[in-house]
């Protein structure tokens, strides 16, 4: 793998700069502030980070070759395979994630509870309405993301409440509900699970009973982010109810993979090789992340022990 090569000082001195003008050029491109966190990263923060998910999206795709392609296909891809919108940091998981959310929420509510999808491109809305769940609504600030899920919807005469929404400000009343579950899959950063969980907080009436399904990559979150996830999770009297790693799969937006895979293959073949190390997976098509079941606290809960969180994204199971 050549991982722990990563973290030899000579490596560390050719490599760094150039991860950092890859963030740099990325955060011009998209104009995506997420890569500013690479740019201060701890470089062995992000080894483990790229090794986590080299091994992650390896071992998927060992899977992958036994799947049918219709379960690697993720929901608004256009003909070409092009994730379609990217301005609001869409990246719809595989057909595969959407059958396991719905596992997962089977085994959380019952098919008539009242379910919000806090952002959905991955239409999962759809898909809970045509498994049978009754009163699902997906709000989205993305009026193509929901055109496009009120379309379908009609198309396959399911019932699904559309809310146009930006989770960042203070929703209308008429859009609070006593919903059982919210489903969120934020952008993944510590930065964007607060908006997104704390945006989809704010769409229930409180009683106590919510469960959320939050979709997020924990090893992305870097350290910080993590001690800041549970100080989220305390603020807002949450707790883990499961941890799913690994559940979600989403393949990598092509030009996204191009660019930066591209850049991660020249490394490795002029930087590295002359070494004597190779760098696995440095074109990964997949995309591998965790869910957290979280729920509200009850009076004897305890605070949340900062393990909990951290246990499962465990740096040190991918160092070897
Ligand atoms: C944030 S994206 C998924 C991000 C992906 N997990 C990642 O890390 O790149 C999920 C959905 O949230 C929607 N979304 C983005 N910003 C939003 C906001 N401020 N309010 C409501 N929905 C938003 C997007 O349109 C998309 O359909």
């Amino acid at each position: 793998l050549g991982i722990s090569a990563l973290r030899t000082p000579r490596i560390r001195a050719r490599l760094q700069p150039a991860f950092r003008a890859i963030a740099r050029a990325l955060n011009l491109w998209l104009r995506n502030a997420s890569y500013e966190r690479v740019l201060r990263a701890r470089w062995d923060a992000l080894v483990d980070l790229y090794a986590e998910q080299a091994l992650r999206s390896a071992a998927f795709e060992e899977r992958a070759r036994s799947m049918p392609a219709g379960e690697l296909r993720a929901a608004g891809v256009d003909a070409e395979g092009q994730n379609l919108r990217r301005r609001h940091h869409q990246l719809p998981c595989t057909a595969a994630t959407l059958r396991e959310r719905i596992r997962v929420i089977s085994t959380i509510c019952s098919r008539d509870a009242p379910i919000l999808l806090a952002g959905d491109d991955d239409m999962l809305s759809l898909a809970l309405a045509e498994a049978g769940f009754t009163d699902v609504t997906a709000l989205d600030i993305d009026p193509a993301v929901l055109d496009q899920i009120h379309i379908e919807a009609q198309l396959a005469g399911r019932s699904v409440q559309i809310v146009q929404h930006d989770l960042s400000q203070r929703p209308p009343a008429a859009f609070v509900r006593d919903y059982a579950l919210v489903v969120t899959d934020p952008i993944c950063t510590p930065d964007g699970v607060r908006l997104f969980l704390q945006g989809a907080l704010r769409m229930v009436t409180p009683h106590g009973n919510v469960r959320v399904l939050l979709c997020t990559h924990l090893a992305s979150q870097l350290p910080e982010g993590l001690e800041q996830l549970e100080d989220l999770l305390n603020a807002n009297d949450l707790v883990i109810e499961r941890f799913l790693p690994g559940c979600g799969v989403y393949p990598n937006p092509r030009r996204l993979m191009r660019v930066v895979f591209g850049v991660l293959w020249f490394l490795d073949h002029t930087c590295l090789r002359s070494e004597g190390i190779t760098l696995a997976a440095t074109t990964p098509k997949y995309f591998v992340s965790d869910a957290l079941v979280l729920r509200a606290r009850g009076p004897q809960a305890s605070r949340l022990p900062r393990a909990t969180v951290l246990e499962g994204v465990s740096p040190q199971a991918v160092r070897s």
